[in-house]
This record gives structure tokens, sequence and C-alpha cells, in this order.
């Protein structure tokens, strides 16, 4: 029984201690000498990218956080369905919505051709986000590397992980602190809606029903979006600059001026108020503190050393 006892906890030590290894193999540096010109080319794709379509480094964030979000950051996301694969390009969240997989498959490429079979793209995504960031004035910061990518994905779970915009601040809250996300990382994370667009469908019900909003505003957005119809039409989550990322989304936040329910329940006389409002009179802070929680987002649930396998495809498994 004893022996047991022993052979059980020398087990656990030892699964400890790959785990302590694991996570040790993730550092900036991790292709400096398998492949030096990575994070350049991804540069070069991306900014291209984003110079003919400013909207892809909104894109390009949300693709990370959606990829982190289900299974963690392994580019499972990435994954076309087959007859084994549950694509997560159909799941609610993403459907008609995510964008940006042409963009990293056009980055793996160009990494293909200078190192085969290197670079995972679960990185790719992660520099990417990072690397659109900083184009559009964001923060930059260093990813850390050497994530490797999945062989499954799961549209079920990304039904059930991702984030919608009818909920309340204390289930979003719940959904960020399962994933070690504390409700600062979600307040500053979110940030990023000073980037991009959303479909009628997704505010509709804010802009028409809801009595925290801006009269003016709400007006405004029922133009574009009627009561029935016009699902798809888009509309800018920042109002003022939805091509720079600055921190302009607070302070519509502190008018009511927030598009999504999601977006308005973090300054709503609740718990992110505060966090809200310093963000709103200190941009470096906010850029500061994104940075450092998109660095905690690309720790999700991380395969490493030699689980999962490096895509040569993104879309596709080995
Ligand atoms: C707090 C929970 C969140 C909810 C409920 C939420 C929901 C949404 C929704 C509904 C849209 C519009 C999608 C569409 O209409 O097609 C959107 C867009 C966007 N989200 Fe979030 N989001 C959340 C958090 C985040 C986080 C953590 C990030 C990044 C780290 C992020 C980045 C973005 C970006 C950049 C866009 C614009 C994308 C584009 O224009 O292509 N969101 N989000």
């Amino acid at each position: 029984m004893a022996a047991k006892a022993g052979a059980a906890a020398s087990f656990i030590f030892m699964l400890f201690l790959l785990n302590i290894a694991c996570q040790a193999q993730l550092s900036p540096a991790f292709y400096d000498s398998s492949c030096p010109n990575a994070l350049s080319a991804i540069r070069t794709a991306i900014r291209s990218a984003i110079a003919g379509d400013r909207r892809m480094a909104a894109s390009l964030i949300r693709l990370h956080f959606h990829d982190c979000f289900v299974q963690g950051c392994d580019a499972s996301i990435l994954l076309d369905e087959t007859s084994s694969i549950q694509s997560e390009k159909t799941a609610l969240g993403n459907l008609n919505s995510a964008r940006g997989y042409n963009v990293i498959e056009k980055a793996k490429t160009e990494v293909e051709k200078i190192c085969p079979g290197v670079v995972s793209c679960a990185d790719i995504i992660a520099v990417a986000a990072r690397d659109a960031s900083s184009y559009v004035g964001g923060p930059s910061y260093a990813v850390k590397l050497g994530r490797r990518d999945s062989t499954t994905a799961s549209r079920t779970l990304a039904n059930a992980e991702l984030p919608a915009f009818f909920e309340s601040l204390e289930s979003l809250i719940s959904r960020f602190q399962k994933k070690g996300l504390t409700a600062r990382d979600m307040v500053a994370l979110s940030g990023s809606h000073t980037l991009g667009q959303a479909q009628c469908f997704t505010f509709r019900e804010r802009i028409y029903n809801d009595s925290n909003i801006d009269a003016g505003f709400a007006s405004t957005r029922r133009r574009r979006c009627p009561r029935v119809g016009s699902d798809a039409t888009l509309a800018p989550l920042d109002l003022v600059t939805p091509n720079s990322f600055d921190n302009n989304y607070f302070k519509n936040l502190m008018r009511n001026k927030g598009l999504l329910q999601s977006d308005q329940v973090l300054f709503n006389g609740g718990s992110t108020d505060s966090i809200v409002s310093e963000y709103s009179r200190n941009p470096a802070r906010f850029k500061s503190d994104f940075g450092s929680a998109m660095i905690k987002m690309g720790d999700i649930g991380l395969l490493t050393g030699s689980a999962g396998q490096i895509r040569r495809t993104c879309s596709v498994v080995n």
C-alpha cells in the first residue's frame, strides 16, 4: 500500500517536473536559432494585409482571443471541417464573423518557405495579433513562443466557451477567471474594441431596448440597424476612432456609448467601473495592461514539447 502511494507520489512529481519543463520552453527567443527570420517574415505578411484592409488589425487580435479561449492557444480555430474534425469556424461566435484565416495561412506559407516544419500556426496567430496591435498604434510586447498546434478542434467547446454579447458582468468575469484572467485583464482586453466592427444583430437589442444608452447615440445607430433585417450591417465598436488603437473605447463607455451590451456592462455601476475610468484617464496604463493581458492570454492551455504537431498547412492536420 505504502509502495503504491510512493509510486503515485513520484509519478505526480514527474508530471509536475514535466509541466515545468514544458512551460520553460515558451520563450520569445524560441526560434532564434531554428528560424531566425520567422518573426520578420510574419511581420511583413501582417503589415501588408493590414495596409490593404485596416480592419484586419482588429480581426487578427480577435482571432487570437477566439483561438486561446477554445482548447487553449493551439490554432484549433484554423482547422477546416473533415470527417474527424468539428471545425470551430462554424461556431456561433465565429461563423460569418471571425476573419483573418487567409492572412495567417499566407504568413505561414512565407515562413514555410524559409524554415519548413518549424514554426507553429499557434505562434503565428499570437505574433500576428501583436504585430496588428503595434501597426495601428497599440502596444508592442514580446510574444512568448514555442506553442504547438492541435490535431483536434471543437465546435461544441467553441459554442460553450466564447463569451456572448448579451452576458452579464458576473458571467463575463467568471468566464475569464476560468481561463486564469482577472477582471482587470478582461477590461484591458475588451479595450481592443477600440478597433473593428460589429454586426447589427449583435447590438440591436441594446439600441432599441436598453435604458443605459445615450439617446443620440442609439438613434444614430438605429438608422442603419432597423428592428428587422440588415442583420449583417456593420457599425464601429469605437464610434470615434475605429481604426486606431487608443482609449476612446473607455471614454465612450463612460458616456453610455458602448455599442454592445457586453461593452456597457463594464461601466454600469459595477465592480469594473473604476478600471474603465482609470483607462479613460490614463491611456499609457491601458496600453501597458493590454500588452500584459495579451501575454497572459497567450499562455492559456498550451501544447508544448512533443505534444501536438507543427502543422504544414494551418487549416489541416499533417
Ligand atoms: C468580454 C467578452 C467579449 C464579448 C462578449 C465580445 C463580443 C464581440 C462581438 C459580438 C463582436 C462583433 C462580432 C460581429 O459582429 O461579427 C466583437 C468584435 C471584436 N472583438 Fe470582442 N468580445 C469580447 C471580448 C474581446 C476580447 C477579449 C478581445 C481581444 C483580446 C476582443 C476583440 C474584438 C475585436 C478586435 C473585434 C472586432 C473584430 C473585427 O472587426 O473583425 N473581444 N466582439
